[in-house]
C-alpha cells in the first residue's frame, strides 16, 4: 500500500497551551497514549497506535471537530455549549470544573435577570448568554469581548457581565457579585458524528474512561462480623457491588469495595462505629468496570 491509500491516523485535538494542555497530556500519558511534543511542533504522532495528537487553540477544538478535521477533542464544554455545532460528547474528564455566571458590581441594585432588560452585558460567550436570555425573555445588548470581561464593568462598557468561575478570586479582585448562574462545564472529550475507526475511538473512550473513575474512586478492604456484613454493605456498595471473601474465623468475612475518595474518611469512620478493623485504603491507578 502506498503512502497516499494508507488511512488516516485517528486525530485527537488537544489544548496547545496552558493548564489543560498539561492536564491533557497527564491524562493521554496514564491513558497508555504517551507522546512527546517537540518545540513549537503541532502535530506528534503516538507511539504505539495509529493516532496523531493536533495542538490546537481549546476554543478552536469544537469546530475542528464539527468540521472532521480531527476525529476527537479534550476541551471545556463551555467552549462546547458556545459553539452550538453538532458534536457528540463522550466522556467528562473529571478536570476543568468552572460555571458560567451572569454577575454584576458588588454595589449594584440589579437583584433580578430581568432588570437587566435593554442594558449591556460584555461576554466572551455570546451565543450561550443570548440563549439564557431569551429563555426568561430579557433582551439586552451584547458586548462580545474575548478576554478581561472582568474589568468591563468598571470600563463602562457593560451594566453586566457574563464569565467563568472557578474559584471566585477573579470575581472579589474585581468588587464583582453573582446574580445568577448560567451553567456549570468541565474539560470533557468530544468526538465526529461519524469517525472513520470507531473502534480505535472506542479504544481510548474506555481508557481514558478507566482513568478517570481510577481518580475519583479508591479501593477499599475491610474484616467485618458476618453478623454486621448487611450494615457495612449499606455503607460501602461498591461501583457495582462489594467482593465478599471468607475469613478462617467463620464468623468475619472480608469486603472489597470502590469509594469515592472524597468519601474515603467518613466511610472509614462509620465501618470503624460498625465494628470493622484492619480497613484499609488503596489508591487506583487504572480500571475496568
Ligand atoms: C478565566 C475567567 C475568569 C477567571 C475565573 O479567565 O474568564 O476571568 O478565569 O477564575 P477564578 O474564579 O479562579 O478567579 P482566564 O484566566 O482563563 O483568562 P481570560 O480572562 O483571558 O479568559
Amino acid at each position: 500500500m502506498t503512502a497516499q491509500n494508507e488511512p488516516r491516523l485517528l486525530r485527537i485535538g488537544v489544548p496547545s497551551k496552558g493548564r489543560l494542555a498539561e492536564l491533557s497530556a497527564q491524562l493521554l500519558n496514564e491513558a497508555g497514549l504517551p507522546f512527546k511534543r517537540s518545540e513549537r511542533s503541532l502535530f506528534v504522532r503516538c507511539r504505539d497506535l495509529p493516532i496523531e495528537v493536533i495542538f490546537l487553540r481549546a476554543d478552536d477544538i469544537p469546530v475542528l471537530i464539527a468540521e472532521g478535521a480531527i476525529d476527537l477533542g479534550i476541551t471545556g464544554a463551555d467552549l462546547v455549549a458556545e459553539c452550538g455545532l453538532p458534536v457528540v460528547h463522550r466522556l467528562n474528564l473529571g478536570i476543568g470544573s468552572c460555571r458560567l455566571a451572569l454577575c454584576v458590581s458588588v454595589d449594584s441594585t440589579v437583584n433580578d435577570p430581568r432588570q437587566l432588560a435593554g442594558k449591556r452585558i460584555a461576554t466572551s460567550f455570546p451565543r450561550v448568554t443570548r440563549n439564557w436570555l431569551a429563555e426568561r425573555g430579557v433582551e439586552a445588548h451584547i458586548v462580545e469581548i474575548s478576554g478581561s470581561v472582568e474589568i468591563m464593568i468598571q470600563l463602562n462598557v457593560a451594566d453586566a457581565i457574563v464569565d467563568l468561575v472557578e474559584t471566585g478570586s477573579t470575581l472579589t479582585a474585581n468588587q464583582l457579585r453573582v446574580l445568577d448562574e448560567i451553567g456549570r462545564y468541565e474539560t470533557v472529550l468530544m468526538q465526529h458524528p461519524q469517525v472513520s475507526d470507531t473502534l480505535l475511538a472506542d479504544r481510548i473512550v474506555r481508557r481514558l474512561e478507566g482513568i478517570v473513575i481510577a481518580r475519583t474512586y479508591s479501593l477499599l478492604e475491610y474484616n467485618i462480623l458476618r453478623s454486621h456484613l448487611a450494615a457495612a454493605e449499606a455503607v460501602t456498595p461498591g461501583f457495582n457491588s462489594p467482593t465478599v471473601s471468607a475469613l478462617e474465623d467463620r464468623d468475619w468475612c472480608a469486603v472489597r469495595a470502590m469509594v469515592r475518595r472524597s468519601d474515603a474518611h467518613g466511610i472509614m469512620e462509620r465501618l470503624e462505629a460498625l465494628g470493622a478493623c484492619a480497613i484499609i485504603e488503596t489508591s487506583i491507578s487504572n480500571c475496568r468496570l
